[in-house]
């Protein structure tokens, strides 16, 4: 891939409003024509807990991330949301290891990297970048912009020393800064232009994925449309793939066809942007998008009812029993209490882990689940019963699912 400024980087002119943000490109698509490029199964980190005395014993961990599996397909791009604390950035620093995990794969271009060593993951540092969640404390303050973006051409020894300026120039001017303007400190730029210099730093070993942590949500409105409009600019002509994380809904929206939302260390849903949007059916999602602007509805007169979720997110380090979003859902019962609903593949690209799973005022009585988890609707153990085996939490998505109406398997 050769570095070259793009004509549609210049265009800043944003166009169409989509729930608060103003973005000028067309929203990207789902291509399923190409394998995954990374793919996450069971992925789990858990922080140690330790107490204060002289000596320190591990006291618990904090279930930061718990069992989470997902797909990224070459070129393309997955959203990851929840709610502060729901373990986003974790995953993120696990996927490009700067954590080793607990358990679970990752496969990234066909390799699992989850537990490579630091001489193992040199190479691989090029192929895997990080757009991190603050551009004010991401960048060191004492380094010029030149000497950020240079470093990883100097570490890997991509190019001749002095052919490093130049490469540095190139792409500044490809993330729309001034390329004279590579002897200045980050402090002389504005929190937009920082949060450039990141990107460039990214771009710099040229990777196949980018991690970009919550890459707009420091930025003001207006700055977030031209930032998410060039990375969509630099994913088409560099062919990334992203994995997008955000608390935002209405920035993924626009940036990724697929969407996974996270609560407290797990995937509630995951899916494609439409069903995510217009057919959420697990309760926390329903909860989370009531709470998204919809221009459209605001343009015919229509709202969309809020709901508000009462209490504050538990403790990852002593997360409730059974469904982790219980004590804050609006329709939990018995069993949500005793058992934890599976991640239940329950369309062609839609997964919820809901043993109540269904669109908004149309939840299902009795739980979809019991049947094939072997518990009654109470969720005690059913003698009689015939669990499945292996529903829910593999990566990616199958042939075939669980169908709510009929409550019968279909297929595509
Ligand atoms: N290095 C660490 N040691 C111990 N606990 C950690 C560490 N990093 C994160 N955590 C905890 O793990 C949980 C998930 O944190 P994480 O930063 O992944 O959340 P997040 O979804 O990115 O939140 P935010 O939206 O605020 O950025 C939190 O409870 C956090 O306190
Ligand atoms: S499993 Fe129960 S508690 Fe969890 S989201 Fe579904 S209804 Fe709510
Ligand atoms: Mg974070």
């Amino acid at each position: 891939m050769s570095i070259s400024p793009s004509e549609s980087h210049a265009s800043e002119a944003p166009a169409e409003p989509k729930g608060g943000v103003v973005l000028g490109n067309p929203a990207s698509k789902l291509d399923l024509s190409r394998p995954p490029i990374l793919e996450v199964d069971n992925l789990q980190m858990y922080f140690p807990v330790r107490n204060s005395g002289l000596i320190r014993r591990t006291v618990g961990y904090v279930q930061a991330v718990d069992g989470v599996s997902f797909q990224v397909p070459a070129g393309g791009s997955l959203g990851l949301v929840g709610e502060s604390g729901c373990g986003k950035s974790t995953t993120g620093r696990l996927i490009t290891r700067l954590y080793k995990p607990t358990a679970g794969r990752i496969d990234f271009d066909g390799r699992n990297i989850a537990n490579y060593s630091a001489s193992q993951l040199m190479p691989l540092r090029r192929e895997i970048q990080m757009i991190f969640q603050d551009p004010a404390t991401s960048l060191n303050p004492r380094h010029t912009v030149g000497a950020i973006v240079g470093a990883p051409l100097l570490i890997h020894k991509v190019i001749p020393k002095k052919q490093v300026l130049n490469r540095v120039q190139e792409l500044l001017e490809v993330v729309g800064l001034n390329p004279e303007h590579y002897n200045r400190y980050p402090h002389e730029f504005s929190g937009g232009q920082r949060q450039r210099i990141g990107i460039a730093r990214a771009l710099t070993l040229q990777p196949k994925l980018l991690v970009a942590d919550e890459p707009v949500s420091a930025l003001d409105v207006s700055i977030q449309a031209q930032v998410i409009n060039l990375l969509q600019d630099l994913q088409r002509e560099f062919d990334i793939a992203f994995l997008f994380i955000a608390h935002d809904l209405a920035i993924v929206r626009h940036f990724c066809p697929e969407i996974a939302v996270m609560y407290l260390g797990k995937i509630v849903e995951i899916s494609d942007r439409e069903t995510l949007y217009n057919r959420p059916n697990h309760p926390y999602t329903q909860a989370l998008l009531s709470a998204v602007p919809d221009v459209k509805q605001a343009a015919i007169g229509g709202r969309r009812e809020r709901i508000r979720l009462e209490g504050d997110v538990p403790s990852p380090v002593n997360p409730p029993s059974g469904c982790r979003f219980r004590t804050r859902c609006p329709i939990a019962k018995e069993i949500c209490a005793k058992v934890e609903p599976p991640l239940l593949q329950i369309g062609k690209r839609h997964k919820v882990a809901c043993h109540f799973a269904g669109e908004l005022g149309n939840h299902p009585t009795a739980p979809i689940t019991a049947g094939m988890l072997g518990v009654d609707d109470q969720g005690n153990h059913d003698p009689g019963a015939s669990p499945s085996k292996d529903i829910g939490n593999s990566p990616g998505f199958s042939d075939f699912w669980f169908d709510l109406k009929t409550r019968t398997m279909a297929k595509s």
